[in-house]
C-alpha cells in the first residue's frame, strides 16, 4: 500500500480549490474535507438564529450546541447541520457575503480547527480552506497555495452559481471576491497566507484536470 499522506490546499476564493481537492482525493482514495463549508455551516445556522455575528461570545455558545458533519456522497461531500443536509443552502449568497465576519473570530476558528484536526488525524488526507498549511495541517507532507486572477475567478463562480440556479452577476461576484480575500487575508487570526513550504500553483490558464494532474504528480512524489 503506498504511504497515506495529507495534502493542505489553501488560496483565495474561487480559485478552484475544491473541485480540484475532491479529484485529487478520489484518485489516491483519500478522504476529502472542505473546511470552507464548516465555517458557512456556523454562519448560516447563526443568521437563521438572529445572533450577531459580530458577537464572539455568542457564536460559540451556539457552536458549542452544534453538530456539523461532512459525508461523501456521489454528488460530492454533504453538509449536516444538526442531522440536516444544508449543503446547498450554504452556497447561498447571504451566507457567502457574511461567512468571512464569522471567520474572523479567534475563539470560533479554534473549535473548528481542533474538529478539522480529529477528522485528519487518521489515513491520507486532502484538505482544503485557507489556513490549512499554515495551522491546520503545519506538517502536511504537501501544501499547495492555489489561486487565478480575480477576473478568472469570478467567471468560475459565476458558471458554477448558474448550475445551482443561484442569480448572479460577474462584475458583482469579482467585487464580492475581492472584498472577501481582503478580509480573509487581513484578519488577525490565522489571515489567509501563502505558506513558506507551500508551492504555488496559477489556475488562471489551467483546466481542472490539468491542475488535478500537477498535484497528484507531486502526491505521487510525496508517496513513495
Ligand atoms: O472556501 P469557501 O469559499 O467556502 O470559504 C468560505 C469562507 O470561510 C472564506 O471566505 C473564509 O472566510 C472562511 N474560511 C476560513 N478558513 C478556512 C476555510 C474557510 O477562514 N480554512
Amino acid at each position: 500500500m503506498s504511504k497515506q499522506i495529507q495534502i493542505a490546499i489553501d488560496g483565495p476564493a474561487g480559485a478552484g480549490k475544491s473541485t480540484i481537492a475532491k479529484i485529487v482525493a478520489e484518485e489516491l482514495g483519500f478522504t476529502y474535507i472542505d473546511t470552507g463549508a464548516m465555517y458557512r455551516a456556523v454562519t448560516y445556522k447563526a443568521m437563521k438564529e438572529n445572533i450577531n455575528l459580530n458577537d464572539a461570545i455568542a457564536l460559540e455558545k451556539m457552536l458549542l450546541l452544534t453538530s456539523i458533519d461532512l459525508k461523501p456522497s456521489e454528488n460530492g461531500q454533504l453538509v449536516y447541520l444538526d442531522g440536516v443536509d444544508v449543503s446547498q443552502l450554504i452556497r447561498s449568497n447571504e451566507v457567502t457575503a457574511n461567512v468571512s465576519e464569522v471567520s474572523a473570530h479567534a475563539n470560533i476558528r479554534e473549535i473548528l480547527v481542533k474538529k478539522q484536526q480529529e477528522l485528519a488525524a487518521s489515513g491520507g488526507i486532502v484538505m482544503d480552506g485557507r489556513d490549512i498549511a499554515t495551522h491546520v495541517l503545519k506538517d502536511a507532507e504537501l501544501k499547495i497555495f492555489m489561486s487565478a486572477t480575480a477576473e478568472e475567478r469570478a467567471k468560475r463562480r459565476f458558471i458554477d452559481n448558474e448550475k445551482r440556479g443561484i442569480p448572479s452577476s460577474i462584475e458583482t461576484l469579482k467585487q464580492e471576491i475581492i472584498q472577501r480575500d481582503k478580509f480573509d487575508s487581513e484578519r488577525e487570526a490565522s489571515p489567509l497566507v501563502q505558506a513558506e513550504d507551500a508551492i504555488y500553483l496559477d489556475t488562471t490558464e489551467l483546466s481542472i484536470e490539468e491542475a488535478a494532474k500537477s498535484i497528484l504528480r507531486l502526491a505521487k512524489e510525496k508517496m513513495e
